[in-house]
């Protein structure tokens, strides 16, 4: 029997039927932060200066965030109490190199001792080089836009993989976030640094410096992994939604939500296997560019997943409007939990893509009140595993997130913590979603009542 395979068992005083869903041997129990978001003290990046300036919801500003530079140790106790055996994070460039060409060594030795402490754990390093944040000096010479940009990212990959593996293997590697999410923010709404509000040609030369230096850092990487005689996977993080027409029979919903699939789901996880970044939409954007240099930097295909859109066409910029289905639900941001969404991901990256393995990156929800945590995860985590017992090759569910933490322009209200955090005390109080994920993750699946096949 597939050692995936759901197995139905029949509860023999009520008759009741409970689905055994068992997952792949090896398979990577998540949970994922990003530096900016918990660390605190981030103060040479542009996140510091953009918060100074009173841009994110009610003037918020990470300040100390949730405190974990200081709180290494015990936050690792409790990623090891979620038997969670990978924990993906981010290393914070601002912090790493402050000034250019100037290594801070006591931020370096700061994750050469978290790492440390990872592996005494058993809890596998998932290390994301660059999530959202950049050091002021990069900003300062244009950041994504910068030319130079991409040569200065090797650099810094370079210098933290020679620093943080001299003393342990690191296994799995992100280099870059989410380009879609932090570039369509930055530079269409205006919600990100560094503040624009253009059209999407606007995204042409950041994208193409963005993938320049995914494409420098992965040979960097496996070329520094080779000499030590170490066989790492390398590869990005991307945000993934699905988009459905709101009116299946208006051609105009139908033709801006095919576009806005290819130009934000497809069109940059596609450039590291063609060597090719294709965004085109009649009479709004033509971006054809050849970069051979990215060709095959993948070792794998990761990406976050969250929720789905109804997508309805709009006579004004940017055309087009998003919505959740009526009547579905929602979490706290109003995003639509829909988790069939992460089926029809995995299944089209793997009919497209079938030579990858995949990792989830990135999956949760906005849940203060922790009512929806608990079935948003299973539901997702049955459909994976229907993906799986289908043939498609997933190898890591990472949860967003291990703990509650300032996201991004919305600041602290949203709560996507499987453990709460109360930002007065910086105590971390565990949610019954996170009882339910540490037995999941320990038993290596659940038995649950739902049956999606
Ligand atoms: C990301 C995400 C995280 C967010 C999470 C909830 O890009 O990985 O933006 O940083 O906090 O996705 O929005």
């Amino acid at each position: 029997m597939m050692p995936w395979a759901v197995t139905a068992q029949v509860n023999r005083t009520n008759g009741s039927q409970s689905m055994k869903y068992t997952f792949p041997k090896n398979f990577k129990w998540c949970v994922a932060t990003s530096a900016h978001q918990i660390e605190g003290y981030n103060r040479h990046s542009d996140w510091w200066l953009w918060e100074s300036q009173g841009k994110v919801a009610n003037k918020e500003h990470t300040q100390v965030a949730a405190d974990h530079w200081n709180r290494v140790e015990s936050d690792v106790e409790l990623i090891s109490k979620l038997n969670a055996n990978t924990y993906r994070f981010s290393i914070e460039w601002a912090k790493i190199e402050p000034q250019e060409g100037v290594w801070d060594q006591g931020a370096i030795n700061h994750y050469v001792q978290e790492i440390k402490l990872l592996k005494k754990k058993g809890i596998e390093p998932f290390i994301t080089l660059h999530h959202f944040t950049l050091p002021n000096w990069v900003a300062e010479k244009g950041g994504w836009e910068w030319p130079d940009i991409p040569t200065a990212f090797e650099r810094y990959s370079e210098k933290v993989f020679i620093s943080l593996t001299k003393e342990a293997q690191i296994q799995n590697w992100i280099t870059i976030n989410e380009p879609t999410v932090f570039l369509a923010a930055g530079y269409i709404a205006g919600t990100f640094p560094p503040g624009r509000k253009s059209d999407l040609s606007a995204l042409k030369t950041p994208l193409v410096n963005i993938l320049k230096a995914h494409g420098k850092s992965f040979h960097i990487l496996k070329k520094l992994a080779q000499v030590k005689n170490e066989n790492i996977q390398v590869s990005m993080a991307h945000s993934m939604r699905v988009f459905d027409p709101k009116h299946s029979w208006n051609p105009l919903d139908q033709i801006i939500s095919y576009y806005i699939d290819k130009i934000f789901n497809w069109a940059v996880l596609s450039a590291p296997i063609t060597g090719e970044l294709v965004m085109k939409v009649p009479f709004v954007v033509s971006i054809d560019e050849k970069l051979p240099e990215i060709k095959g930097t993948y070792d794998f295909i990761g990406f976050n997943y969250y929720n789905h859109d109804l997508v309805s066409f709009s006579f004004t910029f940017p055309f087009h409007k998003f919505e959740p289905t009526p009547g579905a639900p929602v979490n706290d941001l109003d995003w639509e939990i829909y988790p069939k969404g992460i089926y029809r991901i995995i299944t089209e990256i793997h009919k497209r893509f079938p030579q990858f393995s995949i990792y989830i990156t990135e999956n949760g929800l906005a849940d203060a009140t922790d009512r929806q945590r608990k079935d948003y995860v299973e539901d997702h985590l049955i459909w994976v595993h229907k993906a799986i017992s289908e043939g498609a090759p997933v190898q890591s569910y990472c949860h967003w997130s291990l703990m509650d933490n300032f996201e991004w322009e919305k600041g602290y209200g949203p709560r996507f913590g499987l453990y709460e955090v109360n930002y007065e005390t910086q105590q971390r109080i565990l949610r019954p979603s996170g009882h339910w994920f540490s037995a999941v993750a320990g038993q290596n699946g659940f038995n649950s009542d739902k049956d999606l096949r």
